[in-house]
C-alpha cells in the first residue's frame, strides 16, 4: 500500500502553522506565517480573518510544494484554531468585521446581561460554564448592541477555525470541542442550546452543523484546491480547538492524562470521561476530541504573551543578537532568566495583560511587576515572567486539585514548553514530573490524528494516538528546590487581593 499523508493546520493568534504528516505521525514539512493582533483599546483584541485565510493559503502551498508529496496522497486535513473568536459573514461570504478573538475583555456588560436573562444556575447546567468575556455569546451580544447594522447584515456566525473550513470547503460547520467556548453549546447533550439561543435572540440558521470532532465534514472544493495545490479528493475532518487538538496531539486522551500548554495563553487540561463542572466555574468544562468526553481546564490569560511582550518591548539587543548567531531570541532569554536565581532577587510579576480567567474571573486586572528595585537587571525581570506565569499555572492546577482532578504526571507543550528552564521551573512548582513528546506540534498533530481516524486509517482516536506519539525527555522536580517556589507562591498569592479594587479604579 502506497504512503498516506495527513495535514494538520493550526491557526494560532501569533501565526498559522500549517505541517504535513506521515502516517505514523513523523513530521515530513512545515510552514508558518505570522500576522498581527490589532488592540483598538486597552483590552479590546481583534484580527482580520483575511490574514488567517492568507496565512493558511501560504502555508499549504509551501509544505506541499517542500514535500514533493503527490497531493492525491494526503488523504485528511484537520483544523485546529485558537477558540471563542466571532466572525461574521454576510450571506454572500463577506467578512462583516475584523473577528473579535479569545483575550477580547470588552464583554463585561454583556456577560451581566446573559446571567441575568438565562439565570446563573441555569447557564451552567447547559453550557458547563458561566458567562465569561472571553467567550463568543458576550461579544455577539456586543455586537448586536453596538454595530446593530453590522448584525443586521450577519448570516453566518463562526469560530476562526471553522472559517477557514468555509474557504477550504464550502461548508458552514463547526465540532463540539471548539463550539464548547461559544456559550451556545448544550456542553452534556454536545448540541446547540435552542434555549440559549432563543434568549440571546440568536438565529439558528446562522450557525454551523456540530460534528463530533473526528467526523467528516466534507471535502476541498475545488477554488481552494486551485489557490493551495491541494486535490479536491481530501477530506476535511472536524478538527479542535487548539486546547482540545493539543491534547489529542500529546496523547491527553484517557482518565488521569494531563497537560500544560504554554502557547500565547497558557492552559493546565486534564482528561475526564464523566462531566465535571466546578460550580464556581473558575475552570472551563468543554467537550473534548474524543467523541463522548469532556475535558476540564483553567486558563492564563498572557502567558507566552506576558515573555513576548517583554521580548518585544525591552529585548532588541538580544532579538539583534539572536539574529546574528542564528537563533532564537527566547534561547538567549532564557539564557539570562538561568543566572537569576529563584524568586529573582524578590521580584514578582503577576501575568494579567489580558485580564485573568482562572482562579480570578476578573477583565479588569493588569499586569504588575511587583518589588522592583534598583538592584534587578534585566535577567531579573525576565525570571519574574516566567515564574509569575509558572505561578498562575499553579492556580490552575489547584482548582483541578479541589475538582479531584489530580494528575500524576504532566506533559508539557507549545512554545514555552520547549524551554527547559520553564519546564524545570513547572517541575518545581506543580512538584511533579514534566515530560514531553518528541513531536513539537501539538495541535496541528492533534487534528492530523484526528483526520487520520476520520478517514479510516485509525480505529479510534486512542488508537491512533497509541501509534503516531512519542514521549520525549522528563524533568522530575528538583527537591531542593521546591520550598523557595512554594514561599514564593505564596507571596504571589497574596499580590492578587491586595491589589484586586486598585485594579478596578483603574479600568474606570
Ligand atoms: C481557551 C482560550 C485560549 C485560546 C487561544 O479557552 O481562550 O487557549 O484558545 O489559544
Amino acid at each position: 500500500m502506497s504512503e498516506k499523508y495527513l495535514l494538520g493546520i493550526d491557526l494560532g493568534t501569533s501565526g498559522t502553522k500549517t505541517v504535513l504528516f506521515a502516517q505514523n505521525g513523523a513530521a515530513v514539512a512545515s510552514a508558518t506565517v505570522e500576522y498581527p493582533m490589532s488592540q483598538p483599546r486597552n483590552g479590546w483584541a481583534e484580527q482580520a480573518p483575511e490574514d488567517w485565510w492568507n496565512a493558511a493559503v501560504a502555508t499549504l502551498s509551501r509544505v506541499i510544494r517542500d514535500s514533493g508529496v503527490d497531493p492525491e496522497a494526503i488523504v485528511g486535513l484537520g483544523i485546529s484554531g485558537q477558540m471563542h473568536g466571532l466572525v461574521m459573514l454576510a450571506e454572500n461570504g463577506e467578512v462583516l468585521r475584523p473577528s473579535i478573538i479569545w483575550c477580547d475583555q470588552r464583554t463585561g456588560e454583556e456577560c451581566a446581561e446573559i446571567t441575568a436573562l438565562i439565570g446563573a444556575g441555569r447557564l451552567i447546567e447547559i453550557t458547563a460554564n458561566p458567562a465569561l468575556t472571553g467567550f463568543t455569546a458576550g461579544k455577539i451580544r456586543w455586537v448586536q448592541k453596538h454595530e446593530p447594522d453590522v448584525y443586521a447584515r450577519c448570516r453566518h456566525i463562526l469560530l476562526p477555525k471553522d472559517y477557514l473550513r468555509y474557504k477550504l470547503t464550502g461548508d458552514f460547520a463547526t465540532e463540539v470541542s471548539d463550539a464548547s467556548g461559544m456559550q451556545l453549546l448544550d456542553v452534556p447533550n454536545r448540541r446547540w442550546s435552542a434555549e440559549v439561543l432563543d434568549k440571546l435572540g440568536i438565529n439558528p440558521d446562522y450557525l454551523g452543523k456540530v460534528y463530533e470532532s473526528p467526523e467528516v465534514t466534507g471535502h476541498i472544493h475545488a477554488e481552494a484546491a486551485a489557490l493551495t495545490g491541494l486535490s479536491e479528493k481530501t477530506l476535511v475532518v472536524g478538527g479542535a480547538g487548539d486546547n482540545a487538538a493539543a491534547a489529542v496531539g500529546t496523547g491527553v486522551v484517557a482518565d488521569g492524562r494531563a497537560f500544560t500548554t504554554i502557547g500565547t495563553s497558557g492552559v493546565v487540561f486534564a482528561h475526564t470521561d464523566q462531566l465535571a463542572i466546578d460550580p464556581l466555574g473558575r475552570v472551563h468544562t468543554f467537550c473534548c476530541a474524543v467523541p463522548g468526553a469532556w475535558h476540564v481546564m483553567g486558563v492564563t490569560q498572557a502567558a507566552g504573551l506576558s515573555l513576548k511582550w517583554f521580548r518585544d518591548t525591552f529585548c532588541h539587543a538580544e532579538i539583534d543578537a539572536a539574529a546574528a548567531m542564528d537563533i532564537d531570541p527566547y534561547d538567549l532569554m532564557n539564557r539570562e532568566a538561568a543566572l537569576s536565581p529563584i524568586g529573582a532577587n524578590r521580584l514578582f510579576y503577576l501575568p494579567y495583560l489580558m485580564g485573568e480567567r482562572t482562579p480570578h474571573l476578573d477583565p479588569d486586572c493588569r499586569g504588575v511587576f511587583f518589588g522592583l528595585s534598583a538592584m534587578h537587571r534585566k535577567r531579573d525581570l525576565i525570571r519574574a515572567v516566567m515564574e509569575g506565569v509558572s505561578y498562575s499555572l499553579k492556580d490552575c492546577l489547584n482548582v483541578l486539585g479541589e475538582m479531584g482532578v489530580t494528575p500524576a504526571q504532566m506533559l508539557a507543550t507549545g512554545g514555552g514548553g520547549r524551554s527547559e528552564l520553564w519546564r524545570q521551573m513547572l517541575a518545581d512548582v506543580f512538584g511533579c514530573p514534566v515530560c514531553t513528546t518528541q513531536s513539537k506540534e501539538g495541535p496541528a498533530l492533534g487534528v492530523a490524528i484526528l483526520a487520520g481516524v476520520g478517514t479510516g486509517l485509525y480505529p479510534s482516536v486512542r488508537e491512533a494516538c497509541d501509534r503516531m506519539i512519542h514521549t520525549g525527555v522528563t524533568q522530575e522536580p528538583v527537591a531542593a528546590n521546591q520550598p523557595a517556589y512554594a514561599a514564593c507562591y505564596d507571596q504571589y498569592r497574596q499580590l492578587y487581593p491586595a491589589l484586586k479594587d486598585a485594579f478596578k479604579r483603574l479600568a474606570q
